[in-house]
């Protein structure tokens, strides 16, 4: 198979190998590279009648001296195994999880995206249950399987900025599942989302299901803004993905750009304080938003057409740390 690195979208590309390992009467088995990308079920396993599964999304970065990056995956564990708690489901240890990940890039190096092209290698472990059992309650065994595919820009345009409009469904109740990495949030994201698409906006923004006052987040990537006064501001909110990218970004815009960064409350009627705005993710990187349809009026904040300065270091500063061109602080990087 020939790859254009150059021009890749985000789609499923089938690479040789991926991981899979089983748990069974209370432990996980050793856990193998296979070639089978496709998995044999039991009928009535928990994952597919009541969702109980959960996923992460990390990426590889291919280096300038030819090495391989990977961007804090010890936080794409963690993060999976507060999904898989409060699905009641078993953990995968922090060690086995960074080995998956390891083992896949690595048998599957010849698709990590070359430097300089702008493609990452796009990393997706998967937890379910499955097993016999049709009663509401957590399934007896589970399946952990990591695999792999090089990707470009998740919202066409990269760093061209694109515009959202704001959703009148809701991704996540007050108390539930939206601060887990659970795929009910996502199959609920996908008629809001292609609404959106619909009227030409690349995604919808979730407002807080309670007031429907502030902004909570895209169905893909955490929100952020950049005031007038140069403060960085993120939503805080019990029921949006905590984003890694996000964390990331709090910790680069406060100690690398000096700037004060916070998670706030962000109220729709307080758009104007905002000079830049962006959308975060693994899989977005930074998307700036050129506007926003809110439900009155159609809100630009930098420009529809060219990144914000502000936005544009947040960038460098990610993808220079990600791609091993700028130091990184200390445990963020695995380089394999
Ligand atoms: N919000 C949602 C709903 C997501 O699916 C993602 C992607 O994982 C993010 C935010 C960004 O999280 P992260 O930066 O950890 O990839
Ligand atoms: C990610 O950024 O890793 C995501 O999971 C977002 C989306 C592709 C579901």
């Amino acid at each position: 198979m020939t790859i254009d690195w150059d021009n890749l979208g985000f789609e499923y590309i089938k690479t040789p190998f991926r991981y899979i390992s089983k748990w069974k009467d209370g432990q996980w088995d050793e856990g193998k590279l296979t070639e089978d990308s496709t998995l044999q079920i039991h009928e009535s396993s928990a994952a597919l009648h009541y969702g109980q599964q959960c996923f992460e999304g990390l990426k590889a970065y291919r280096c300038k001296d030819g090495s391989i990056n990977l961007f804090r995956v010890d936080e794409n564990s963690k993060r999976m195994n507060r999904s898989a708690k409060r699905l009641m489901m078993a953990e995968v240890p922090e060690a086995k999880f960074i080995q998956a990940v390891e083992a896949v890039v690595k048998a599957n190096e010849a698709f990590v995206p070359p430097y300089g092209s702008g493609g990452t290698l796009y990393i997706r472990p998967l937890l379910i249950g499955v097993g016999e059992g049709i009663g509401v309650k957590p399934a007896p065994e589970y399946l952990f399987t990591v695999f792999c595919m090089p990707v470009g820009a998740y919202f066409k345009g990269g760093l061209t900025p694109t515009n959202f409009i704001f959703s009148d469904y809701d991704r996540a109740a007050p108390q539930g599942t939206g601060a887990i990495k659970v795929g009910g949030n996502y199959a609920a994201s996908f008629m809001p989302g292609e609404e959106a698409k619909e009227q030409h906006f690349s995604d919808c923004i979730y407002l807080d299901p309670k007031t429907h006052t502030k902004i909570e987040e895209v169905g893909s990537a955490n929100f952020f803004g950049i005031t007038k006064d140069d403060r960085f501001i993120t939503p805080l909110s019990p029921s949006i993905l905590p984003s890694i990218t996000k964390y990331s970004l709090l910790y680069l815009a406060e100690h690398n750009l000096g700037m004060e960064a916070v998670e706030e409350d962000v109220y729709i009627d307080s758009l104007d304080q905002f000079k830049e705005a962006g959308a975060c993710g693994t899989a977005a990187v930074i998307s700036p938003i050129g506007g926003i349809q809110t439900y009155d009026d159609f809100h630009v904040f930098y420009s529809e057409t060219e990144v914000g300065p502000v936005t544009q270091r947040l960038y460098d500063e990610l993808t220079g740390i990600q791609f091993g061109d700028i130091p990184a602080p200390e445990g963020w990087i695995r380089n394999i």
